[in-house]
C-alpha cells in the first residue's frame, strides 16, 4: 500500500491518501492540545500508544459486531483505515460525572450514574464544538434521523463492551468521545480513535487518572500514565 500525499493534518493525527481511493493512512503524532487548542504540548510516545490502543480496541469492537474504519496496522504510528466522510458530531458517553458534566451541572467528579448518558457536540473548532441536541443536529442537517439512531445504538453498545473490557484491566471507564463516518455506500462506521486522549480511565481501586486529564490539568506523570494504561491493555487483550 503506497502512502501518497497528505490530505489533512489535525491536532493529533495526519491523514494521507493511498493508491486505493477507498483507503487512507492515519499517522499518529505526539502533539497534545486541550481547551480547543489553547493549551499545547507534547506527550512523548503518545502517538505509538494511541495508534496501538485504538487499533486493538476497534478490532475487539468489530468482534462484537460494531463496524469500524480499522483495516490494518502498518507501523508503530501508521494505520490503514477505510475512507469515510466524518459525521460532524462528537458523541460523548458518560458513566460517571467528570469534566464538563461536573462543571455544567454542579456535580462532584466521581458520582456514578444509574445509567449511562449520551450527548452530542457539533464538531466545529471555529465555534468551539458547542453542545447540541438531536433536533439541532437535524436542523443543521449534520445527520439523518436514522443515522442518529444508529450512532446512539452503537455508542451504548460500545460503552457496554469497553466498560466490561477495561474492568478486566482494573480500570473504570468514566467517559469517552466517539466519532462516526460514512463509507462511500453510506454505511455508518466508528472512525477517529479510542485512546487515553479521548477517554477518561481511572484505576478502579485508587481512582488515579490514567488518561489525558493528567495533561489537561497539569497533574504530572503524563507519559507514565499512558504507558501504564497501555501495559494493562496488552496484558488483557490478546
Ligand atoms: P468533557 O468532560 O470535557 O466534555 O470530556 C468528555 C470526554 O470526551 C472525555 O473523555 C474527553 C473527551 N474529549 C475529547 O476526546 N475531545 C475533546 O475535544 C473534549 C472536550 C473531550
Ligand atoms: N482535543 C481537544 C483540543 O485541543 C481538547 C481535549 O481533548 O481536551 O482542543
Amino acid at each position: 500500500m503506497e502512502k501518497l500525499q497528505q490530505l489533512y493534518e489535525g491536532k493529533a493525527k495526519k491523514v494521507f491518501a493511498t493508491d486505493d481511493p477507498e483507503l487512507l493512512i492515519v499517522d499518529y503524532k505526539d502533539d497534545a492540545t486541550a481547551f480547543n487548542g489553547l493549551k499545547k504540548g507534547t506527550i512523548a510516545g503518545k502517538g505509538v500508544i494511541n495508534n496501538q490502543m485504538s487499533n486493538r480496541l476497534m478490532a475487539y469492537l468489530e468482534k462484537q459486531g460494531i463496524p469500524t474504519h480499522f483495516v490494518k496496522e502498518l507501523s508503530d504510528r501508521e494505520t490503514l483505515v477505510k475512507k469515510v466522510s466524518i459525521v460532524p458530531l462528537e458523541v460523548i458517553v458518560r458513566n460517571i460525572a467528570a469534566g464538563s458534566f461536573s462543571k455544567h451541572y454542579g456535580v462532584e467528579e466521581g458520582v456514578v450514574f444509574d445509567q449511562p448518558t449520551i450527548e452530542f457536540s457539533y464538531k466545529n473548532d471555529a465555534l468551539g464544538d458547542p453542545l447540541l441536541n438531536t433536533y439541532h443536529a437535524l436542523a443543521l442537517k449534520l445527520a439523518t434521523p436514522e443515522e442518529i439512531k444508529t450512532i446512539e445504538d452503537y455508542s451504548f453498545r460500545i460503552n457496554d463492551a469497553l466498560k466490561a473490557f477495561w474492568l478486566t484491566c482494573g480500570v473504570t471507564l468514566v467517559d469517552f468521545k466517539l466519532e462516526f463516518g460514512r463509507l462511500s455506500d453510506g454505511t455508518i462506521v466508528l472512525a477517529d480513535e479510542i485512546s487515553p486522549d479521548t477517554s477518561r480511565l481511572w484505576d478502579s481501586k485508587t481512582h488515579e487518572k490514567l488518561d489525558k486529564d493528567r495533561f489537561r490539568r497539569d497533574l504530572g506523570g503524563v507519559e507514565e500514565a499512558y504507558a501504564e494504561i497501555m501495559k494493562r491493555l496488552e496484558a488483557h487483550l490478546k
